[in-house]
């Protein structure tokens, strides 16, 4: 990320600076102590003082291990309206580097909310609204990644239903390395620019005083404090960290004569995983040019693919909202007969979230509720039926 400013900053960093007098607290919010990136923040308020300790509420995550270890096909599309913004994500896989969860927050977000262990990246398949940030208000629409540092404090204001697809990770969000040169730049060739990412708008410091909640992610569980003043109380702020939003409509796709692999749909990595987006695209140009990817294992990789919106009909079963989970030691690529339909075929309309971790998924029992239970015998199947519909879905 780049540099920015909201509302007023000092001259000098770590020098007296008066809000009508009152000399206002500096907070220094960085990572990897003070070797990160950082940004300085002037509240009001001490960001310290908080007026109660409230009880602390343990993260429990009910884990399916199912009997087999086999391909996966999830559909979430029936799933229902339930909780807030934050307790309403509802986890479908985890490891130790990342939490992939799907959320339909049907309640007002009544507390603040900050992340003390993990940045969050929210992608909004449906709705928009606004995030109220201490580094200012963030608006979103669909299809956002909305990309939160841990620390900041927030409250989501949805406008109208909303449907995200939700990673957590204990690491940090970043656009690739080879994306950016030496000063962190993003580069000519990479697939979005700094123009394609966008920061808190308005910065508008809280005054009043009187309850309010915050609630704290950290050592595993939601520690509740209870606040006698707006936490939103920021009067300027200058740095490197902040929340922002891109959009994945922005992303432009990298295609070839011959098929492009994964790597070309990266937009975040973080400690052992990435995410990824399918985009629509001219698929590959050479006439004999197969534009569905060729079978690939995964050696040292899980791949979870969440799609968003076009047609996937090279997948019997697999929809809007639907999630395809490719585990590690098994390989996995079109069913029997796509290839060959497939090519010629120049365009695909697709658009698809990837996540892929080295390390091994763990399931939920929400997981297991939507598990369609067949989809690993979907090439046996297909093979026997002598192949599935047309149509080119370019990652499967
Ligand atoms: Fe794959």
């Amino acid at each position: 990320m780049r540099y920015e400013r909201r509302g007023e900053v000092p001259q000098k960093r770590h020098v007296a600076f008066r809000d009508n007098g009152t000399l206002l607290t500096e907070e220094v919010m960085g990572y990897e102590g003070f070797s990160g990136n950082e940004s300085i923040l002037y509240h009001l308020q001490t960001p310290c003082r908080v007026q109660e300790l409230l009880e602390f509420t343990p993260i429990e995550r009910d884990e399916w291990v199912p009997d087999a270890h086999a391909w996966r096909l999830l559909n979430t599309k029936g799933i229902e309206a339930e909780g807030d913004p934050v307790h309403g994500r509802r986890l479908l896989m985890w490891n130790s580097d990342v939490e992939i969860a799907i959320c339909r927050p049907e309640e007002e977000q009544e507390f603040f909310y900050r992340n003390g262990e993990g940045d969050e990246v929210v992608f909004v398949h449906q709705g928009s609204g606004e995030l109220e940030t201490t580094f200012g208000t963030l608006p979103y629409r669909e299809h956002d990644y909305v990309v939160i540092p841990r620390g900041t404090t927030y409250r989501f204001r949805p406008d109208g239903e909303q449907l995200w697809l939700t990673f957590h990770t204990p690491g940090e969000i970043e656009t690739p390395n080879r994306y950016r040169n030496r000063y962190g730049q993003l580069l000519e060739h990479a697939p979005f620019s700094h123009r394609d990412f966008r920061g808190p708008t308005e910065l508008d410091p809280h005054r009043e005083r009187g309850e309010f909640e915050l609630v704290l992610r950290v050592r595993d569980g939601y520690q509740r404090y209870l606040l006698d003043y707006h936490p939103l109380d920021v009067v300027g702020w200058d740095g490197y960290v902040y929340p922002y939003t891109f959009n994945i409509d922005d992303f432009e796709p990298i295609t070839g004569r011959i098929h492009m692999p994964p790597p070309v749909h990266q937009t975040f990595q973080g400690p052992n995983f990435v995410i990824c987006s399918f985009c629509p695209r001219h698929l590959d140009t050479d006439p004999n040019a197969i534009p569905i990817p060729y079978n690939h294992s995964n050696l040292q990789s899980e791949e979870m693919i969440y799609y968003v919106s076009g047609e996937f009909g090279s997948r019997k079963g697999v929809d809007v909202g639907s999630i395809t989970l490719h585990p590690s030691g098994l390989p996995h690529g079109p069913q029997p007969g796509l290839a060959e339909k497939s090519i010629g075929q120049n365009w695909t309309n697709e658009l698809a979230v990837m996540c892929d971790t080295f390390a091994p998924l763990r399931l939920t029992g929400l997981a297991r509720d939507l598990d369609d239970g067949k989809y690993a015998l979907s090439w046996h199947e297909a093979s026997a039926d002598g192949g599935s519909p047309a149509g080119v879905t370019s990652h499967l």
